[in-house]
């Protein structure tokens, strides 16, 4: 594991961009995080050439289908070089898929679930169909729980659900946590964020960062300022 918890998400359509980014982030983040708005872009040769940067690469491709599917999907990730340090999944696809994916894996790489969208609001997951005894925080921890059982490495969740989740499932159990806004920055789509350092303290692992350190005019200063506030926290 990097020492660095800061994961950019390199979200672009743009290969020349992308590979820019992971270079110029190198010195200053622990992972680089490739997700599909790149990777449908620019598949399998996209990612290998945003690799070659050399930091680990989280593919965040949240697949969710059958088990059989998501299993084989997970077989085809395996045999991608270099093999991506982390892949994931939709934890709300199910224990037998979640178990079918874990052993399609057999460990060649984390595997984590998604358990609630930091873009969701409790209202969000009640109009989805969510039992509404339950806020957003109690279905991550009880999707958190189930992966575990499922045999995955750890979860993606919001800022506001690490400390129970932490809680539950204890230190070794990875919390990949998105939905991370400096202080003066703006929400935008997300809805459940934290500061990095609130995130840090909550008990992240990962902090997954993207259109802050992304979006910024220098991103490399961007990337150096949240982890000096890391450091200082
Ligand atoms: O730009 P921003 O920092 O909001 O980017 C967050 C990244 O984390 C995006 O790549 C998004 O797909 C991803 N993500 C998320 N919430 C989750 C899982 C992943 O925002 N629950």
């Amino acid at each position: 594991m990097p020492t660095n918890p800061i994961c950019v998400a390199i979200d672009t359509p743009d290969l020349d961009k992308a590979v820019a980014l992971a270079r110029a982030l190198k010195p200053h983040v622990g992972w680089a995080k490739i997700g599909m708005e790149f990777f449908y872009a620019h598949g399998i040769a996209g990612y290998a050439r945003v690799a070659e940067a050399g930091l680990p690469v989280f593919l965040d491709l949240k697949l969710h289908d059958i088990p059989n599917t998501v299993a084989s999907a997970m077989k085809s990730l395996m045999r991608i070089e270099p093999r991506p340090a982390i892949v994931n999944l939709h934890a709300t696809g199910g224990f037998d898929m979640m178990k079918a994916a874990a052993e399609a894996v057999a460990g060649q790489s984390k595997l984590i679930a998604v358990t609630i969208l930091t873009s969701l609001s409790d209202d969000d997951i009640w109009a989805a169909g969510f039992e509404t005894a339950k806020n957003t925080e109690a279905h991550a921890r009880s999707l958190a729980e189930l992966s575990r059982r499922a045999g995955l490495d750890g979860v993606v969740c919001s800022p506001h659900d690490v400390v129970g989740i932490r809680h539950d499932l204890g230190r070794d159990f990875l919390t990949v946590v998105p939905g991370i806004r400096p202080a003066e920055a703006a929400l935008q789509d997300q809805k459940r964020a934290a500061t990095p350092e609130a995130a840090l303290a909550a008990g992240a692992d990962i902090l997954v960062i993207g259109r802050a350190i992304t979006g910024a005019a220098d991103p490399a200063k961007a990337a150096r300022n949240i982890l000096a506030g890391l450091h200082a926290g």
